[in-house]
């Protein structure tokens, strides 16, 4: 008999936070730890939403707003869609919650039945497993691979589709590998989709902003419009705007599924924090012209990580198209080791904090943030090709 549910009892915790609070339990001991584990970006949040913040609160607006958020903020996320992913959409098919993982977490809560299938591609983000088994259903890995540029393929996709596939969850620029599906990879995997009208597409663009390749973002509705009434995109202002803290996340898809995610966020959390709203309306609608320079320090940052991996026997890395994450391959150390999770706490050991690969789904390696500033990176470096001399 256990205290906890069984749907609680399905799933484990999230191991990227676990790892970051290891860190910081060790360094609040005195220990000299460099977290490479986290997923959000140092830089400050701009200083024109934290103004928009504040004025929120001293105007008042304090008070429960609609569930799925204000007309403004609505309007600010419709912005942001189209004219940073192209996505043309009417405030009514738009909805705001509590970060975008509360977004994919009732988007997948309000339409997974027990039986039903979720394709992920792994490596995955942690939170996608664990809220597709919380639901009741069933997870079906497509394994990816460094030479394939860690994206799947059509031919994989139509293998793996069954009569009980219900999503198929795609993350571009991907959280752990920054792997990026350019518009034809997409066109092929939707001439697949187009045969199974039963699929829904979940499209987590959270990462779009940050993304270090030529040319303009793509994605799956815009790609193959035929599919837009069942592609579910995400996203948000924590990667983009350095925003973590705030918990805004933005959704646009078909009506009928904005209004279940509504239905379920009236009964959860209700509507995202109004001063959040506020400075997301700001991170929208004003300035983006920053983004060009995080842009270009993270290059500078990933571009020293992958030549500093590579450099050390026993690691590998590919070039990451986006977001802030490098995976690493070490599976020549694993014989040393044993596993990718004993190497974790091995260069814990050493005063690095990574997460293992294993962790989202992969195996044999870690994935390091580079949302730190260079001198710790390059610190982090030689701590870690030390480890593993
Ligand atoms: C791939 C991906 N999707 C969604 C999220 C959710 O971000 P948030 O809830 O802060 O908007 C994250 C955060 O780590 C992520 O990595």
């Amino acid at each position: 008999m256990s205290d906890t549910s069984i749907a609680l009892n399905r799933i484990a915790p999230s191991q990227t936070t676990a790892m970051t609070d290891r860190a910081m339990t060790l360094r609040e001991a005195g220990c000299d730890i460099i977290s490479l584990s986290v997923g959000e970006p140092d830089f400050a949040t701009p200083p024109h939403v934290v103004a928009a913040a504040k004025a929120a609160l001293d105007a008042g607006d304090t008070k429960y707003t609609a569930v799925g958020g204000t007309a403004r903020m609505k309007q600010a996320a419709a912005l942001h869609f189209v004219r940073d992913l192209g996505i043309e959409v009417p405030t009514s098919q738009v909805t705001v919650s509590a970060g975008g993982k509360q977004a994919i977490f009732h988007a997948l809560l309000a339409t997974l039945d027990p039986g039903d299938e979720v394709l992920i591609p792994a490596p995955w983000w942690v939170s996608y497993p664990e809220i597709v088994r919380f639901a009741g259903a069933t997870v079906v890995p497509l394994e990816t691979t460094a030479g394939g540029g860690f994206r799947i393929t059509a031919d994989q996709l139509a293998a793996a589709i069954t009569p009980r596939t219900r999503w198929l969850l795609l993350n571009s620029p991907g959280n752990p590998t920054g792997a990026t599906y350019p518009a034809e990879e997409l066109q092929a995997l939707g001439e697949v989709l187009a045969r199974h009208p039963r699929v829904l597409v979940m499209s987590d663009d959270i990462y779009a902003p940050l993304r270090y390749g030529e040319g303009a973002h793509a994605t799956l509705a815009v790609e193959r419009p035929d599919l837009a009434p069942r592609v579910l995109t995400i996203s948000g202002v924590s990667k983009s705007h350095a925003m973590t803290g705030f918990r805004i996340g933005v959704a646009a898809g078909p009506h009928w599924l904005i209004a279940a995610m509504e239905k379920l966020q009236s009964h959860s959390s209700g509507n995202p924090s109004s001063i959040s709203q506020a400075a997301a309306v700001a991170a929208f609608e004003g300035p983006q012209d920053f983004l060009i320079d995080w842009r270009e320090r993270f290059r500078a940052r990933r571009d020293l990580v992958v030549g500093a991996i590579n450099a050390i026997p026993g690691l590998s890395a590919p070039v990451p198209d986006g977001a802030f994450y490098c995976m690493v391959d070490a599976s020549p150390l694993m014989a040393r080791f044993g596993d990718d999770e004993a190497l974790a706490l091995h260069l814990l050991d050493h005063g690095v904090a990574i997460v293992s690969a294993s962790a989202f789904g992969g195996r044999d390696g870690f994935r390091i943030s580079f949302a730190a500033d260079e001198a710790k990176l390059k610190e982090a470096l030689r701590r870690i090709a030390g480890a593993v001399a």
